[in-house]
């Protein structure tokens, strides 16, 4: 396989508004972020991927944009943002922009414009339909509840929002759309940026004649089949590598829900026509239901193996995976897979880390991740910032779907909020995050879970991510290696093997709080010479043919 940067590299994903405030307004910042530079390097990490940072009214926390080449006022200036990219520059860190252009905010002057008539040149922008029968042009529901469509009285007519109604989504086989969205990339190109990682791109062709989909139980029916891998979808991605991506060297990831393994192969193709790599949605899924997300479930880990080997082997030698548990959108991936109590919160969060980063693919770490963050105490409604759960609460208990007492878990449980508290740096009020009053509030558990203490630990969840990172950069195996699993059925224990020219891996990991035996494994393989590579308890060792609770360990064999 051909060695590329990308493949060998660990990204970071910030979320500035939570990463770190600098001047006391109680949202985080570029000028925080630039503060931190030191700590991200200390990690060891190669590429930040920033969450939006560009001008918006923030009716989605910057996923809802009005002007792409302009700072959001409340992250600092254009100047300040120069700033964080050379402090990441001088460090070797990239930086990967996040490109949200399947919508923009309906307060972007193409929006703006384009509402005003029938036949105003942004028009075409967009994706306007007349109404049926007095009613939306089909019967799709929105991301964030609701209808995908809202009424515009001005020019009667609807326009189409498959996420919030301030998010209209753009016309993709309207030329000018895509030239303008191309001629914006390189001027971001241009500056120096690294990347893009790229929302909802899947999502940018639809269906022609946008037929409704199937009712779920909020009474909507689903877009998917529609608007998912959409008819245009390569080709546009295509245009966007020949006229913009192609000419520099980045790292490209597609945000693609709905996409299947062959699908990622198109995406992701080693050849290099699209993009670097996808993220896929199916592991995330598992515990998804008839209420959509809204649930308690847990996932079940034979299916989570099945899913992770699917992806780990059919993309092998053809494209490209990205590895992750958590990002701004998912709860805590140590409340979610792990176990947040004390007991087990500090090693299952490092046997988490173990089983994602030994895999083949670029491993994605959100904020926090690396110093074992977990769900957030909310209490009530109020506690929450994000549209889309306050919207579910309103449309699945209004609805009289759930009861207050059973979302008001799931949200807790479920509810993005929950990564996006606060980044915990230290013990003083409100985390270290802000001098003023945070934006969203802080996991009240940032005393004992905070950086400062993570840092000066050698036995910490930073330390053992700081070493996870460290030795995919020193051993090839580990990036490109072959991937195979072993005790597929076995309904507690994830153990997997990478080989490449002779050599091996062995990676076991225990997902449960209970010892689990391994014996017939660990005969396999205990005559072996072998060296442990990473463990997340001492003494590690394949003779004990047991695993203890949450035990994590990898063991090299070198090739004879
Ligand atoms: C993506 C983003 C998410 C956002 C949505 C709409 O899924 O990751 O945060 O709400 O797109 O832009
Ligand atoms: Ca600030």
């Amino acid at each position: 396989m051909k060695k590329t940067w990308w493949k060998e590299s660990v990204v970071y994903q910030i979320y500035p508004r939570s990463f770190k405030d600098s001047n006391g307004d109680g949202i985080g910042d570029l000028n925080g972020i630039t503060e931190k530079m030191d700590y991200l390097k200390e990690l060891g990490i190669d590429v930040i991927w920033l969450s939006p940072v560009y001008e918006s009214p923030n009716d989605d926390n910057g996923y809802d944009i009005s002007n792409y080449q302009e700072i959001m006022k409340d992250f600092g200036t254009m100047e300040d943002y120069d700033r964080m990219l050379s402090a990441a520059h001088e460090r070797g860190i990239k930086i990967v922009m996040d490109l949200v252009v399947n919508h923009t905010s309906d307060e972007h002057p193409w929006f703006v414009e384009s509402r005003k008539s029938r036949n105003n040149p942004y028009r075409e922008y967009y994706i306007w339909r007349e109404g049926k029968d007095g009613k939306e042009p089909n019967n799709w529901g929105s991301c964030f509840s609701g209808s995908a469509w809202e009424y515009d009285k001005q020019t009667d007519m609807y326009y189409l929002h498959l996420f919030s109604k301030k998010q209209p989504d753009l016309n993709w086989d309207n030329p000018k759309v895509r030239e303008e969205v191309f001629t914006m990339m390189d001027w971001w190109c241009k500056k120096g940026i690294d990347g893009f990682r790229m929302d909802v791109i899947s999502m940018i062709s639809k269906v022609p004649g946008l037929p409704d989909g199937e009712i779920g139980k909020n009474g909507y029916g689903s877009f998917g089949p529609y608007v998912c891998n959409g008819p245009h979808v390569h080709e546009y991605l295509q245009e966007m590598n020949q006229k913009v991506l192609s000419k520099y060297d980045l790292l490209t990831v597609g945000e693609c829900s709905g996409v299947t393994v062959e699908e990622a192969k198109k995406y992701a193709s080693l050849d290099g026509k699209e993009l670097n790599m996808v993220f896929q949605f199916e592991h995330m899924d598992l515990d998804g239901g008839e209420t959509f997300k809204w649930n308690d479930k847990k996932i079940d880990l034979v299916e989570l193996k099945q899913v992770l080997t699917k992806w780990q082997v059919s993309l092998m030698g053809k494209a490209w995976n990205s590895l992750y548990w958590c990002n701004h959108d998912q709860p805590r991936m140590l409340s979610r897979l792990g176990n947040d109590s004390d007991e087990y919160r500090e090693i299952s969060a490092k046997m988490l880390a173990t089983c994602l980063h030994m895999m083949q693919g670029t491993p994605y770490v959100y904020q926090g991740e690396e110093l074992g963050m977990t769900n957030v105490p909310f209490e009530k409604l109020e506690d929450f910032r994000d549209i889309e759960s306050i919207n579910a609460y309103h449309e699945l208990v209004g609805g009289k779907v759930l009861d207050d007492a059973s979302m008001m878990k799931y949200l807790r449980y479920k509810s993005r909020d929950n990564a996006r508290t606060p980044v915990q740096w230290d013990d003083s009020p409100n985390a270290g995050f802000t001098t003023g009053t945070p934006w969203i509030m802080v996991n009240p558990n940032y005393k004992k879970i905070n950086a400062k203490d993570q840092l000066a630990r050698e036995d910490s969840v930073f330390h053992y991510y700081q070493k996870l990172i460290a030795l995919r950069h020193e051993k090839d195996i580990i990036v490109y290696g072959d991937y195979a699993l072993l005790l597929p059925e076995h309904p507690a224990v994830y153990a997997y093997t990478r080989s490449l020219d002779g050599e091996m891996l062995l990676v076991l990991c225990n997902f449960s709080g209970k010892e689990q035996d391994i014996q017939a494994l660990c005969e396999d393989y205990k005559e072996k010479e072998t060296e442990l590579w990473i463990s997340n308890y001492e003494n590690a060792s394949l003779s004990r043919g047991k695993l203890r609770p949450y035990e994590a360990a990898v063991f090299y064999f070198p090739a004879k």
